[in-house]
């Protein structure tokens, strides 16, 4: 299986890579790589996943809503629906966040103690 190299830029300058396999949509790729993308109705509808492909090209895996798409600039890219053809470098106006991949109980514990340190 193939997999493309996606790069995520935002205007304050910070950036992620991570790898998306062919016909994984990027929304999923970022989450398994440990980001959270922007993203509301994960089905093309709504467009807050928008992102600018600046270098690459995409495929939807299911069809996005043309009336959203026609109100964005040119090279927007509903990410929640996109899959890459080739390596892609898309900026955003929003910033990604990372997951934390902690266990709820370890988080738990470390808060216990935390807050008995207090
Ligand atoms: S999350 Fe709604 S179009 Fe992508």
């Amino acid at each position: 299986m193939k997999h493309w190299r996606i790069s995520l830029a935002n205007d304050p300058g910070a950036k992620v890579e991570f790898d998306c396999a062919q016909g994984m949509t990027i929304h999923a790729a970022a989450r398994d790589a440990g980001y959270r993308v922007r993203a509301s109705c994960k089905s093309g509808g709504c467009g807050i996943c928008a992102a600018t492909l600046r270098s690459g090209s995409v495929d939807y895996v299911s069809p996005v809503s043309k009336a959203k798409l026609e109100g964005c600039p040119p090279a927007t890219v509903f990410l929640c629906q996109a899959t890459p053809t080739q390596d892609c470098c898309f900026s955003t106006d929003w910033q990604w966040s990372v997951i934390d991949k902690t266990p709820l109980s370890r988080r738990m514990a470390t808060a216990g103690k935390e807050n008995k340190e207090e």
